[in-house]
C-alpha cells in the first residue's frame, strides 16, 4: 500500500534527503531505527466534542434496532410503498387452532387517531383451542428466562349486531409468549369490555426460557368480534428502564463510545424520499398511537416510535449533546431513484410553515414550560430544557439555487429569533467536487458558523489526507465531519480500513481547531437487513457484534482532549500521531498508529511536558494483518489490551505492526 509522509502541526519532521538516508541506513541495519516521537509544551485549543456518533433509522437501525419494540408492524401500517409484498397484516398470522374458526382484516373505518389509520378486526365464531393472531417480531421475537415483558394493547368490542344491535359484552385475550413450535414460554390474559371506545390493555409476561426466537400470540377465549390496534411488546429493561425504550444491550454498547453529541435523523432520511417524505418531528412526538409512521427512504417502515422525545432523551442518558438536522426546504437529489436530479423544493409558499417547524423545534427542546411548544416537552415528561445548541440544515444536498434560496429563508429565521443556536450548513456528498466547492463558497458569504463535510474513501484516501486541515482556513466556518468511514475492498470492514480511521482521527484532533465534531457512519445495522456496508456495530434479536473500527472510535471517545500538543515525528512513514491533554483529569494522551506490516520502535521524548509519577496505561489494538475482515461484525483476530507503560521524560515504545497504540498518562 502507498503511504505519504505525513506532516504534522504544520512542521515536515525532517528534509527528504534526510528520510532518503535513513531509508537506506535501514536497510542495511538488523533492526529498524528508532523513530523519534518529540511532543512539546507548544499547544492549541481544540473542540472537547470532536468524538460522537451519527444515528440515522438505515439497516432496521430503529424499528428492529435500537428502539425496544419487540412487535413488527404493531399498527398494522405497513404499506406496498414501502416494500411491493407488504400490506397492513405483514408480519402478522392469523390463528385457528383445534376447531377454531373466525376472520382476520384490516379495517380503517374508526381509527385509533388519524395518524393511525389502520386496525385489525378480529371476528371469533367459535373458539375452539383458540381464535387469534401472532407476531414473530423482526426474525424472531429474543426472549430472555427470568425477564418480564410488558404487553400492552388498544381494543374496542364492536356490537354483534343482530335485531337489537346487543353489545358483545366481555372478551378475554389470552396474551401469549411462545416457541416457533407452540410451547408456552408465558402467559398472561387481558379482557376487553368497551364497546364504545378505543382502551389500551395491559399486561406482563415473564419468559420461562431464553429464546432466540419467540413469538407473541393474542387468542381470544370468548366469540365476539373485536377492533385491535397497537399491539406492542417491550422487555422492562429498557435502556435506563424508560418506557417506550430502548433495547438496552444495543444503547450500552453506543453509550461506552462516550459520544460527546448525537446527530439524528439522518442522513437521507432528514430530507427524504420526495416533498411527502421529509422527516417532520411533529409527527414523531406525543402518545405512539397517535404519532405519524411513514415510509422510510430506505424503503422499509419507521413507525417513529423513536421519536425526538426518545433521541433527545437518549442524548440526555448518555452525555450526548443533540444535534438534529431537519431538511433544508428541499428532499434528497437521489428522490424516486432518480441519480441526483431528484431534488424536488418545497413550495415558497409552504416555506414559512416549515420554517415555524424548525423554530418550533427550539422551543419544544429548550422552551420553558409555559410556551406551547416548552408545555408539550413538560408534558411528555421532561419539564427541564433540553440544551439544544446546534441544529443541522440540510444533508448533502444539491447545491441548487432552489437550495439556496430556502437554506437561507430558514437560516436567517433561525439567526433572527434564536442566535444562540449554531447553524450546520451542508457541502454536498462529497469532500471534493462541485457540490462541495459551491456548498462551501455559500457557507463561507452566509457566514454559516460551520458546514458538514461526508466522505466515504478508501483507506489509502485517508492516509493520503492526513494533511486536509491543516491547509483551511481558520477565518472560514468550522467543520463537522458528519458522515465518514474507511471502505476497504469490497466494502469490507477490515483492521486495514480501521487503522486508517484512526490514523484520520489523530489528523482531525491535531486540527481541532477548525474541524468540532466527526462521527463514523452508518452506526447501527441488522443483520439480515443490512443495506449499507460497513457499519459500526451489528447486531441480531439477541446479540451485538462491534466492529473493530468500533473500537477505534471508542478509544478516541474515552480518550480525548480539549488541547493538542505539538507532536514531531522523525519518521511518519506510515505512521499517524496525535497528542492531547484532558483538562478534566490533566492526563496526557498520545495516539500512535501504525500503519506499516512492520514493528516501528519509538523513542517518546517530552519537551516542556512533564509526567507525573506514577503508572501509565497503554492500550493496544492490532491483529494479525491488515486484511484481518470482520464481516457483519464476526469476532475476528484482532486483540485489545490494556497494560501499564512505564514512562518518563523519554521512554522506548515499540509499535507492533498494523496497530493503534493509546497511552495515558498522568503530566503537568
Ligand atoms: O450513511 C448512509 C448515507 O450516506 C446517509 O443517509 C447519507 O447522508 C449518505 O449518503
Amino acid at each position: 500500500m502507498k503511504r505519504r509522509p505525513q506532516i504534522l502541526g504544520c512542521k515536515l519532521a525532517v528534509p527528504f534527503g534526510a528520510m532518503v538516508l535513513l531509508a537506506l541506513l535501514s536497510a542495511r541495519a538488523e533492526s529498524p531505527p528508532v523513530t523519534t516521537v518529540t511532543i512539546s509544551a507548544e499547544s492549541k485549543a481544540i473542540s472537547p466534542d470532536l468524538f460522537g456518533i451519527f444515528f440515522e433509522d438505515l439497516n432496521y437501525a430503529a424499528d428492529g434496532g435500537l428502539y425496544a419494540e419487540l412487535v413488527q408492524n404493531r399498527s398494522f401500517e405497513y404499506a406496498a410503498t414501502e416494500q411491493p409484498t407488504w400490506g397492513p397484516l405483514t408480519g402478522w398470522e392469523f390463528i385457528q387452532r383445534g376447531g377454531g374458526a373466525g376472520d382476520l382484516w384490516v379495517d380503517s373505518s374508526r381509527p385509533i387517531h388519524p395518524n393511525n389509520p389502520h386496525c385489525a378486526l378480529l371476528r371469533i365464531r367459535s373458539v375452539g383451542e383458540g381464535v387469534g393472531l401472532s407476531n414473530a417480531g423482526f426474525d424472531g421475537i429474543a426472549v430472555k428466562a427470568g425477564e418480564k415483558y410488558d404487553f400492552s394493547v388498544f381494543a374496542r368490542m364492536l356490537n354483534v349486531g343482530g335485531r337489537d344491535n346487543k353489545p358483545a359484552g366481555k372478551l378475554p385475550l389470552s396474551v401469549r409468549l411462545e416457541t416457533k413450535d407452540g410451547a408456552v414460554l408465558g402467559e398472561a390474559s387481558v379482557e376487553a369490555s368497551d364497546p364504545a371506545e378505543w382502551k389500551q390493555l395491559t399486561a406482563n409476561i415473564t419468559a420461562s426460557e431464553t429464546v432466540p426466537d419467540a413469538r407473541l400470540v393474542v387468542l381470544a377465549k370468548t366469540p365476539g368480534l373485536i377492533a385491535l390496534d397497537e399491539i406492542s411488546l417491550f422487555p422492562q429493561a429498557t435502556f435506563k428502564g424508560r418506557k417506550n425504550g430502548l433495547r438496552a444491550d444495543l444503547a450500552q454498547t453506543i453509550a461506552d463510545l462516550h459520544p460527546k453529541f448525537m446527530r439524528f435523523p439522518g442522513g437521507c432520511l432528514a430530507h427524504g424520499d420526495g416533498l411527502g417524505n421529509i422527516y417532520r418531528w411533529k409527527d414523531t412526538i406525543g402518545p405512539v398511537e397517535q404519532r405519524k409512521g411513514q415510509a422510510n427512504i430506505w424503503r422499509y417502515h419507521q413507525s417513529v416510535g423513536l421519536g425526538y422525545f426518545e433521541y433527545f432523551q437518549f442524548c440526555e442518558d448518555t452525555g450526548a449533546k443533540p444535534l438534529p438536522v431537519v431538511a433544508a426546504g428541499v428532499s434528497c437529489q437521489n428522490s424516486t431513484r432518480t441519480r441526483e436530479t431528484g431534488q424536488q423544493c418545497l413550495p415558497l409558499a409552504d416555506m414559512p410553515a416549515y420554517i415555524q417547524d424548525a423554530l418550533d423545534l427550539i422551543e419544544w427542546a429548550n422552551g420553558p414550560t409555559n410556551s406551547i411548544w416548552g408545555a408539550k416537552r413538560a408534558a411528555a415528561g421532561h419539564p427541564a430544557p433540553f440544551g439544544l445548541k446546534y441544529l443541522g440544515v440540510g444533508n448533502e444536498d444539491k447545491i441548487t439555487p432552489g437550495f439556496k434560496e430556502r437554506f437561507q429563508m430558514i437560516y436567517n429565521a433561525v439567526q433572527k429569533k434564536h442566535p444562540e443556536i449554531i447553524v450546520i450548513g451542508t457541502v454536498g456528498p462529497a469532500p471534493d467536487g462541485r457540490d462541495f466547492e459551491t456548498g462551501w463558497k455559500f457557507a463561507t458569504e452566509l457566514r454559516v458558523p460551520m458546514v458538514d463535510e461526508h466522505y466515504y474513501k478508501s483507506p489509502q484516501w485517508f492516509w493520503d489526507n492526513l494533511q486536509r486541515y491543516e491547509k483551511y482556513d481558520r477565518t472560514k466556518p468550522k467543520v463537522y465531519v458528519g458522515e465518514y468511514a474507511a471502505h476497504d475492498g469490497g466494502r469490507r470492514s477490515t483492521l486495514r480500513s480501521a487503522l486508517a480511521e484512526a490514523a484520520y482521527l489523530t489528523t482531525l484532533e491535531r486540527n481541532g481547531d477548525v474541524v468540532q465534531f466527526a462521527s463514523y457512519a452508518p452506526l447501527l445495522a441488522r443483520r439480515g437487513h443490512t443495506q449499507w456496508t460497513p457499519d459500526l456495530i451489528y447486531f441480531n434479536g439477541a446479540e451485538v457484534f462491534p466492529t473493530i473500527s468500533y473500537y477505534v472510535q471508542q478509544l478516541f471517545g474515552i480518550n480525548s482532549g480539549d488541547t493538542c500538543l505539538s507532536t514531531v515525528v522523525s519518521d511518519p512513514r506510515e505512521f499517524a500521531t496525535s497528542s492531547v491533554r484532558d483538562g478534566a483529569t490533566g492526563d496526557l494522551i498520545v495516539k500512535l498508529v501504525n500503519g506499516a506490516n512492520t514493528p516501528k520502535p519509538l523513542r517518546i521524548e517530552l519537551n516542556g511536558v512533564t509526567t507525573l509519577p506514577g503508572s501509565a496505561t497503554k492500550t493496544v489494538l492490532t491483529g494479525e494483518n491488515a486484511d484481518v475482515v470482520n464481516r457483519d461484525g464476526d469476532p475476528s483476530a484482532t486483540k485489545l489490551e490494556v497494560s501499564s507503560i512505564e514512562v518518563g521524560q523519554a521512554f522506548d515504545y515499540e509499535a507492533p505492526p498494523n496497530s493503534f497504540t493509546v497511552i495515558r498518562m498522568k503530566s503537568k
